[in-house]
């Protein structure tokens, strides 16, 4: 159905309040003030009592007190909790062994622990037949469970399968999966075993999957034969066939069955239910070291290749489970809703090892926000139950562009807490969220974090049930987290009501503890910045409150329907047609997206193809080397891009004038040609 004129309306203010909202830092860092007009009479949080924290730290009681305890004693904080909440196969003498000058962190580091005894086994052991798994399938009404002790069974039988295969210790295992149990089963099968798994995301070029194989090393890959998501058949195998055509070190590829479609196999492809049948359901599992690598999982950059963020199992694993317990106040018997698929950090720590690690109830949702209409979350929710619901403000700016009564139609009682994550979570997507969704009486927590935190670092209740919650902003560290901004000379911005650069002047148990092959590029992108700390890559306002806003991405990495996309990756993919000679990419803010993805290009001189012809070209290639969601909405011939004398593009410029902000420009007079500007300006008008 299309929007309501109402809804429309909305649309039109929202457009205008996001652009200001999404504006870049420098702005914000100009700002002295937040608007609080909605603000919530501001409690002191310092009095709620947080029962499980203080079960393990007596003295404890309130979040003030915890949370300043976490920080200036971060070995017994941590330690007591690793000790009280995780299964230890051999318990750790040494909490942490870290080598900040060289970016080396380890936590636990003479500790063993195997991370699916801790997300399986002992749930199984206390409560087998709770549901581990409730898998939403892309058509409503077929949701399966799997329970505790189902799980232990068929995540022994997946690691029985890789071991006789060949796959060890450190080995690493590419998973192209649906969300589906089958991905679940294969992350923890890897863990039981000792093997790294890298999932990528389904949605991704086999170009991307043979880069992400290749740079991973991985010789085992697992797959299904068909994806379907919003009544769509995505030919999986295929796409895995084109990206091992390309990949010499894969020597198998195991095929799961989504669909039960028939489908070609090759001399390195197994049927996985077949090599499955074969095998029993006990599978001793692998003594692991607590630095022992978990996973990788790549994510953009501003420069190059996508970087195998490399996490590692006790930490993680504790910083996973410790989050998703406090920051969404989890309690035995909550049924965890997280709709992001498992190809991206907040499946593996909100849909995987979180809530498994506390023994929750965990949702899959394998299909979308508005399919087979725009209420599928809300009868998704009154079905099943829900009582956590965790998205990404994309799905939200989508969804409220329809009428209410998608959602009102269907029963949401059983909700009690909303979540977001990804990007800035505008008002009036906070507004809808709330007080429609959750009716004004769930809490709503917008959180942020990144694939190299392993888990949420700022949220509006890290710990205290009783925190009020203002809308727009994160709000709060969690436990152990010391947010810093830093000003562009390296120096720590003291105070309220200022800006910076988001950085964190803590170690904590879920850091990324390299990149995947090339430590030196982990030392140069996260520490290098703002020596002693770690640099976010983003900006943050912390205001006359002490509460901390996202003002978004401070290099090239834009963030496109909670995305992140490098720009350079997506200028990579359009610069091997051959008739570009240079181009630009830049984000821009999109209604719906938050941002979209805007390319500049000149084309080579003498070429005979229509513009047409090129733009369509260039669509395919993007698609084809990366994924549909990196495909510029706009493509801007240009006869030529504002440079500085010494040849170095502006992209400052090229924001300005995607954001239809030509009024912003500022100083052009140092460009080599200043007059270059008004050209692009004046095409860019035409063209929209
Ligand atoms: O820019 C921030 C944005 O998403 C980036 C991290 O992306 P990724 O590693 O893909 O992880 C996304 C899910 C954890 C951040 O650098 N971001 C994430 N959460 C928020 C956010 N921006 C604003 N508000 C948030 N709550």
């Amino acid at each position: 159905m299309p929007p309501s004129a109402s809804s429309l309306l909305r649309l039109i203010s929202r457009g205008v309040r996001q652009q200001a909202q999404n504006g870049p830092l420098r702005s914000l860092l100009r700002a002295t003030s937040f608007n609080r007009t909605e603000a919530a009479p501001l409690v002191d949080v310092t009095s709620t009592p947080i029962p499980e924290i203080t079960e393990v730290f007596p003295g404890l009681h309130t979040h003030e007190s915890i949370y300043q305890f976490s920080l200036d004693h971060p070995e017994e904080f941590w330690g007591q909790l690793a000790r009280s909440r995780l299964e230890w196969q051999r318990e750790f003498q040494t909490v942490t062994a870290h080598e900040p000058e060289k970016a080396i962190f380890r936590w636990f580091p003479d500790g063993q622990l195997n991370v699916s005894v801790n997300c399986v086994d002992r749930h199984a052991r206390q409560d087998p037949d709770r549901v581990a798994l409730l898998w939403e399938k892309d058509e409503p009404g077929q949701e399966e469970r799997v329970t505790y002790r189902q799980l232990q069974d068929e995540v022994c039988r997946l690691a029985n399968v890789l071991r006789a295969s060949g796959v060890g210790r450190g080995d690493r295992v590419a998973l192209y999966l649906p969300v589906s149990p089958l991905a679940v089963t294969a992350m923890l099968a890897c863990a039981r075993i000792g093997a790294v798994h890298s999932v990528v995301f389904a949605g991704f070029s086999a170009d991307a999957l043979a880069s992400r194989i290749q740079d991973a090393g991985a010789e085992t890959v697992i797959t299904a034969d068909q994806a379907v998501r919003g009544g769509k058949v995505i030919q999986l195998k295929q796409v895995v066939d084109a990206a091992v055509a390309k990949c010499p070190s894969v020597r198998q590829v195991f095929v799961g069955s989504r669909t039960g479609a028939q489908v070609k196999m090759g001399p390195k492809d197994i049927a996985l239910e077949q090599a499955l049948s074969g095998e029993g359901t006990e599978c001793e599992p692998a003594v692991q070291g607590a630095e022992d690598l978990l996973f990788l999982l790549y994510t953009s950059g501003s420069t190059g290749s996508p970087k195998g963020v490399a996490h590692t199992s006790a930490g993680y694993l504790l910083y996973a489970a410790t989050t998703h317990k406090h920051a969404f106040d989890y309690q035995v018997g909550d049924v965890f809703g997280c709709v992001a698929d498992v190809g991206w950090i907040t499946g593996h720590s909100y849909v995987v090892y979180g809530p498994l690690a506390n023994g929750a109830t965990t949702v899959l949702f394998e299909s979308t926000p508005t399919y087979p209409d725009p209420g599928r979350y809300w009868e998704t929710v009154s079905r099943l139950g829900i009582t956590h619901f965790y998205c990404a403000p994309t799905a939200l700016r989508l969804l409220l562009r329809y009428e209410d009564d998608w959602v009102t139609r269907h029963d949401r009682s059983s909700l009690r807490m909303l979540g977001s994550v990804g990007e800035p979570l505008n008002h009036e997507a906070w507004h809808w969220f709330h007080d429609l969704v959750g009716e004004k009486r769930c809490t709503l927590v917008d959180t942020w974090w990144q694939t190299e935190t392993g888990g949420i670092m700022i949220s509006p209740r890290p710990s205290a049930p009783g925190a009020p919650v203002l809308p727009g902003m994160p709000m709060r560290p969690m436990f152990g987290v010391k947010p810093v901004l830093c000003d562009p000379n390296g120096g720590v911005v003291n105070g309220e009501g200022v800006g910076g650069a988001l950085c964190v002047g803590s170690v904590w148990p879920g850091i990324a503890r390299t990149i995947y092959g090339d430590h030196k590029r982990y030392l140069d992108t996260y520490f290098a910045p703002f020596p002693g700390y770690y640099f976010s890559g983003d900006g943050a306002y912390r205001d006359q409150d002490g509460h901390y806003h996202i003002t978004g991405r401070m290099d090239d990495v834009i963030n496109v329907t909670g995305h992140r996309l490098g720009t350079a990756e997506v200028e990579d993919a359009m610069m091997e047609h051959p008739d570009v000679a240079e181009v630009a990419v830049v984000g821009f803010p999109h209604e719906v997206k938050g941002e979209g993805v805007y390319a500049f290009m000149v084309l080579k001189k003498g070429t005979h193809a229509s513009q047409d012809q090129i733009t369509d070209d260039l669509k395919k290639l993007v698609r084809s080397k990366i994924a549909g969601y990196a495909i510029p909405e706009t493509f801007l011939v240009c006869p030529g891009l504002p440079k500085t004398r010494s040849g170095k593009i502006m992209r400052r410029i090229l924001r300005k004038i995607a954001a239809d902000k030509p009024e912003e420009l500022g100083d052009i007079s140092t460009l080599a040609d200043p007059s270059i500007v008004q050209t692009i300006v004046e095409t860019h008008s035409k063209n929209r």
